[in-house]
This record gives structure tokens, C-alpha cells and sequence, in this order.
């Protein structure tokens, strides 16, 4: 059964419950404050046949006249008459029917009669078991009934507001609860790998804890779609790396054949003739498909980590040291900021070096070294934060234009002509390994700065391996 259902008829039996409710006091409330009047009225209607015995067989009628006025004096009385054997009115709290004859029968027992607002009690005046007059006192019902009117409006009131706190409550449920309840599960349910872009749409005023089922939902949404993205990527990758055994095993040893043959034929040749020229062209284009193919099986293969403590800080100074000649060629001002304060941290130094020299690499091919000087500097910075050591590489290059930022990490994304566009690649394939994380800040004509984040705990134990 849907919510809704639910809902509706959760409310229906609500509201029967309430106007039930309100019906069984009232009429409880009728029958305990009649039962009160008869048994009150009884009493004191026999009571007074009781103490009117005497009185009427010694003719003693003033005495009748003085117990019905003192008894008269209870506010809800109307009036008293006793009456002789004969109906005829013998003490009456109207004097002007005293001597009257009444009609009907005398009764034999006690009776109780309601009529609209009043109430009748009749009571026997025996005399050694014969009957020698009766008693016959009327009550009103005047306070009565007003005190029912003010229970009955009492319960009317709370009926109200209880009938109108549950239509609130109804309405509150149906629009903050049941409909955005509705949307966010038909959106779910019909979420495809095309609708995971967009949020979940819910109708204005739902309650925080279903917004809040929806964030959770979109979260999980965009956590999918990485996920997704990043299984394309390694089923890319290691699609990749099967071809690239292929093709290393394939391409790589004609490419020997015809090197070696190279090598032989250049011993034949003069080097003034211009076909040595030629020969030096093939060895030069064997060499780059050569590392080509070194870089495309460097990324397929999964090459393990060799932790050992390794001092960032010399690393670094080492890389800068390497790379000196290309960067002092394009009269590159480099500055390093390597805090003393960092420790040593498990990592493959060799790997490390092969990622800080990619990134390197990118910060001084993205320096014109025909800009001004502001615009030629390449500073490296190293500090520790928390249980991480922090290596930022920043340059004063080109910059990345927004669109490309997204893809740096791709591999065989380049923007440069002669780029393979696996730098970044490898880089990041690397750092993650080591339990790190790899970013990258640009944007067009404001440089760019690369973030290697690197665990310093001993303890840490690789995810991937
Ligand atoms: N510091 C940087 N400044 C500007 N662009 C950069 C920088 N670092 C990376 N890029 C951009 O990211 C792309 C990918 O870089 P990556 O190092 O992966 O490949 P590549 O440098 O093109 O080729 P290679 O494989 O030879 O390194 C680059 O082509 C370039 O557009
Ligand atoms: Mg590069």
C-alpha cells in the first residue's frame, strides 16, 4: 500500500477517534449526572414521605407546610405537594393549590420521570402497609442542562483545535513528506548513467532530513560517475598495457635488426657522403621510437615500489641539479624553499625522481624564454604538513586554459607538438602507488603550481599492491 494510502487512512481513523471520543464523554458524562439526579431526587422524595406520615394521620398540616419550605430551600427544587389518599393537595410549596384535588392515580412506588429541563419524582406515604398520600417533588434541570452546554462546548473547543492540529499535521506530511518522498523515489528509481549529471529535483519545503537523503544521493551519484570514469580509464589502461606487450615484443626487436643494420652500414659509408646523413636520420627516428615504446610500456606495466627512507629534500636538489643545463638554457631563475624540518618518508627514489623530473619537464617547456624575467621562474617548495610531506613545484609558464586542466592526467593528453602526453600520467600512476596524491593549479598566463603529497608514516601500507 503507498504511503499516501497510509497516510490518508492513518488521518481518517484519527478524526473518528476524536469525534468517538468526544460522543462517549458526553454521553457518559449525561448518564453519570442523571443517575446522580434520580438517586438525590429518590431520597429526598422518600425521605419526606418518611416524615409526612405523622403529620397527615394527626392532621398536622402547618408541620407539612414547614418541612416541604425547608426542604424547597435546595436551589434546584421547582416545587413540593403532598397529597392525602384522595389526590386532594394537602401542603404545597404554591399555596394556591393547597385544597386542590389533583387527577390521576396515587402511585404505589417510587417513580422517576424526566420530562424536557425537569424531573418528577413520586414517592408513597404508607401507613401499616395502606397507602394514606403521596409525595410528589419537581426538580429542574436548568443547572444541569447549562452544565452540560458548557462540557459539551468545552469538548467542542479541544475538538477543533484537535480536528484542526491534524489537518495541519495532514497537510504538513502530504507536501513536506509524502510528495517530496514520491519524487525523490521515482527519480531513484529511475536513475540512468545519462540522468547521474543531474541533482535530484525536490518540490520546495520538503523536510531537511529527505534533502538531506537527496544530497547524500546526488554525492553518491557523482562518486559513481568518477568511479565509472576511472574504470574506463584503467580498462583503458589495461587494455593498453596488453597491446603494449604485444607491440614491445612485436615492433621492438625488427627495430634491433634495423638499428644494428644501421650501425653496419654506417661503417661503410663515408660521413662526407650525404647518404651518412641519411643514416644518421633512421638512428635519430630509431631512438624515438624506441623511447616511445619505453615510455608506452613503462605506463602498462605496473612497476612495484621499493620503499627505502628517502630524503625529499636531497632529491629534489639532486632533480634541480639534472635538469640545471635545461633550464639555465632558457635563462631560468630557479628558487627552492625545502624545509630542514622534513623527515624522511618510505618511497621508491627512483620513481619519485622520474615524477619530480616529469613535472619539471612540463614547468620549463611552458616557460617562453623570451618573456621577461617575472615570467621565467621555476621555484620548488617542500614542507611537512600533518602526516604528509608537501612538495609544490610552481612556475610562472603559459598556464592551462580550463578545458585541458580536467584532462592533464590522461593519458596521451598533450597540447604540445612533439609530446606523448604520459608525463602526468606516469607521475600520478606513481604517487598513487605510494599511498599520495598528485594536483595540479593553472589557469591561461598565471603559471601553474603541482602539489605532490606524499604519506610520511612508516606504517602505511600500500593500497594497490
Ligand atoms: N606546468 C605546466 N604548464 C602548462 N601546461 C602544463 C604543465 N604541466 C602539464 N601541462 C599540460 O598538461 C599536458 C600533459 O602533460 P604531460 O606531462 O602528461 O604530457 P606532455 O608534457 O605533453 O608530454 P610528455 O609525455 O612528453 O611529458 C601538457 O601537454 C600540457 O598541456
Ligand atoms: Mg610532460
Amino acid at each position: 500500500m503507498r504511503l499516501q494510502s497510509k497516510v490518508f487512512i492513518f488521518f481518517a481513523c484519527l478524526f473518528l477517534l476524536l469525534v468517538l471520543q468526544w460522543v462517549f464523554f458526553i454521553t457518559y458524562e449525561h448518564r453519570i449526572f442523571t443517575s446522580e439526579m434520580q438517586e438525590k431526587g429518590t431520597l429526598v422524595a422518600d425521605n419526606l414521605a418518611e416524615i409526612s406520615r405523622d403529620p397527615i394521620i394527626n392532621y398536622q398540616f402547618s408541620r407539612l407546610i414547614m418541612q416541604i419550605q425547608s426542604i424547597q430551600q435546595q436551589s434546584d427544587i421547582d416545587h413540593i405537594s403532598i397529597v392525602d389518599s384522595r389526590n386532594q393537595v394537602l401542603a404545597d410549596t404554591r399555596e394556591a393549590v393547597e385544597g386542590w384535588f389533583f387527577s390521576g392515580p396515587l402511585t404505589e412506588e417510587t417513580t422517576v420521570e424526566f420530562r424536557h429541563d425537569t424531573m418528577l419524582v413520586r414517592s408513597p406515604i404508607r401507613m401499616f402497609g395502606s397507602l394514606i398520600g403521596n409525595v410528589e417533588i419537581l426538580f429542574s434541570l436548568d443547572a444541569y442542562n447549562q452544565k452540560l452546554r458548557t462540557s459539551t462546548m468545552i469538548f467542542l473547543f479541544f475538538l477543533f483545535f484537535e480536528i484542526l492540529i491534524s489537518v495541519l499535521f495532514g497537510i504538513f506530511t502530504e507536501f513536506q513528506l509524502v510528495k517530496p518522498l514520491d519524487q525523490l523515489t521515482s527519480q531513484v528509481t529511475n536513475i540512468t548513467s545519462q540522468s547521474l549529471d543531474h541533482p535530484i529535483e525536490l518540490a520546495a519545503g520538503s523536510v531537511p532530513e529527505i534533502t538531506r537523503v537527496a544530497q547524500a544521493i546526488d554525492l553518491m551519484k557523482s562518486n559513481l560517475q568518477q568511479a565509472q570514469q576511472e574504470i574506463v580509464i584503467k580498462t583503458r589502461m589495461a587494455t593498453m598495457g596488453k597491446i603494449a606487450a604485444n607491440f614491445a615484443h612485436e615492433i621492438r626487436n625488427p627495430l634491433e635488426a634495423i638499428s644494428g643494420s644501421v650501425e653496419i652500414l654506417s661503417y661503410h659509408i663515408d660521413e662526407a657522403l650525404p647518404e651518412f646523413e641519411y643514416l644518421s636520420i633512421i638512428r635519430e627516428e630509431i631512438d624515438t621510437l624506441n623511447d616511445y615504446l619505453e615510455n608506452f610500456l613503462e605506463f602498462s606495466r605496473q612497476q612495484p615500489v621499493n620503499r627505502r627512507p628517502v630524503d625529499m629534500n636531497s632529491l629534489i636538489s639532486s632533480t634541480l641539479l639534472l635538469l640545471r643545463p635545461v633550464y639555465a638554457k632558457k635563462r631560468i631563475h630557479c628558487y627552492t624553499d625545502l624545509s630542514p624540518l622534513l623527515p624522511e618518508l618510505p618511497a621508491d627514489a627512483g620513481q619519485i625522481k622520474r615524477v619530480l623530473i616529469n613535472i619539471m619537464l612540463n614547468s620549463i617547456e611552458a616557460i617562453d624564454e623570451s618573456g621577461d624575467e617575472a615570467h621565467r621562474q621555476l621555484k620548488v617548495m617542500s614542507r611537512q604538513d600533518a602526516d604528509q610531506a608537501v612538495i609544490t613545484i610552481e612556475d610562472s609558464g603559459c598556464g592551462i586554459a580550463p578545458e585541458a586542466l580536467g584532462q592533464v592526467f590522461e593519458p596521451y593528453f598533450t597540447t604540445k607538438q612533439n609530446g606523448s602526453g604520459i608525463g602526468l600520467a606516469i607521475s600520478n600512476q606513481i604517487i598513487e602507488r605510494h599511498g599520495g596524491t598528485l594536483g595540479i593549479e593553472s589557469a591561461p598566463g598565471m603559471g601553474s603550481t603541482v602539489t605532490v603529497r606524499l604519506p610520511i608514516d612508516t606504517e602505511f601500507t600500500h593500497a594497490e599492491e
